[in-house]
């Protein structure tokens, strides 16, 4: 079937979002790659379920400013953590699952690689992670030529304890920011940046808690991020009205920062729970007229970060 009598089925050319499946696409076989979930035009937002790489593939090239993507760490293997103080085994999901390194690597290649296609020339990627995948993610990053422009060290001073006692303390996630490739002229609000770190250059160790009660009041994604990481992100490597892009959404806490920052948004997910906990999310910040305003600020002040006396936007 012609990608045209598609476009027309799909109804998209109406969305301002200039994401979609491409026209030029030649055929999409027999199988839609995607439902919409949520499409809110007048707010710029839309979550799309399906998966993200048969989406991806399929999606207009050169479209999206900047991708946040925090994608399955493949812990879900048996082993125990804590949580509320209590110990629980790490069971996040089906989709958190190892297949062992040689197919988590190739996942990984393949959803970076749909990724790059949809970043416009000088777009950037930021992908998290911890041990599990990062150096997994670091390499694929090479091995398809992006340009990586930091590795960010997110220390969460609420981390849990660990229970086994014959390890350190877990309390560091990476951010890796990548730009589409070496040719790129990524953007970077440097002076915005510097002034939000009371005028001294910003380091790469960030020290943001763990996502607090108030940002899981509509329900709990097993691994939120923190709306104040989003923010940093979104303010250090956009403009306003630009596109981002969350391959792996969740609870969408990408397009939650997105929104309060005044940033266009699409959500990728498999699971309608997540879906659902976005949406609820979403509507919040859109229907809430305080939180239509700009974002509330926050000051952090750490004697550990010479330096890093930070206000950022938070949700709460
Ligand atoms: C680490 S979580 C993201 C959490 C998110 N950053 C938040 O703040 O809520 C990864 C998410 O990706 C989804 N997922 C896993 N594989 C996927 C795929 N191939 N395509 C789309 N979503 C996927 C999972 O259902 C899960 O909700």
């Amino acid at each position: 079937m012609k990608a045209t009598s598609f476009k027309k089925e799909y109804n998209l050319s109406v969305n301002p979002i200039e994401f979609c499946i491409a026209e030029e696409t030649a055929t999409y076989g027999h199988k839609k790659p995607f439902t919409t979930y949520y499409d809110n035009p007048e707010h710029s937002i839309k979550l799309l379920k399906g998966d993200c790489i048969e989406i991806l593939n399929q999606a207009r090239k050169n479209s999206v400013d900047t991708i946040f993507a925090d994608p399955p760490y493949f812990l879900s293997n048996g082993g125990i953590t804590c949580h509320a103080g209590k110990m629980v085994s790490v069971n996040k999901g089906k989709w958190d699952k190892s297949k062992g390194s040689v197919e988590n690597h190739k996942f990984t290649l393949e959803w970076l690689d749909a990724c790059q296609k949809v970043l416009k020339p000088n777009g950037t990627i930021w992908v998290s992670g911890t041990t599990h995948i990062i150096y997994s993610v670091g390499y694929a990053l090479q091995e398809l030529g992006y340009k990586i422009l930091n590795d960010i060290i997110w220390y969460k001073r609420n981390a849990p304890p660990n229970l086994s006692c014959r390890y350190f303390t877990h309390s560091t996630e990476i951010v890796l920011w990548a730009a589409k490739n070496a040719k790129s002229k990524h953007y970077f609000n440097y002076e915005l940046i510097k002034k939000m770190n009371n005028g001294k250059q910003m380091r790469n160790v960030w020290e943001i808690s763990a996502p607090q009660a108030e940002e899981k009041k509509f329900g709990k994604h097993p691994t939120q991020k923190p709306v104040e990481l989003l923010s940093r992100i979104m303010l250090a490597s956009t403009k306003e009205g630009d596109l981002i892009l969350d391959p792996f959404s969740g609870s969408s806490t990408t397009g939650i920062a997105a929104t309060l920052l005044s940033r266009k948004f699409v959500g990728i997910e498999l699971e309608d729970e997540y879906l659902q906990l976005s949406k609820k999310r979403l509507e919040s910040v859109i229907n809430c007229p305080q939180q239509n305003q700009k974002p509330k600020t926050r000051r952090i002040s750490s004697k550990s970060q010479e330096g890093q006396n930070v206000c950022c936007p938070t949700y709460a």
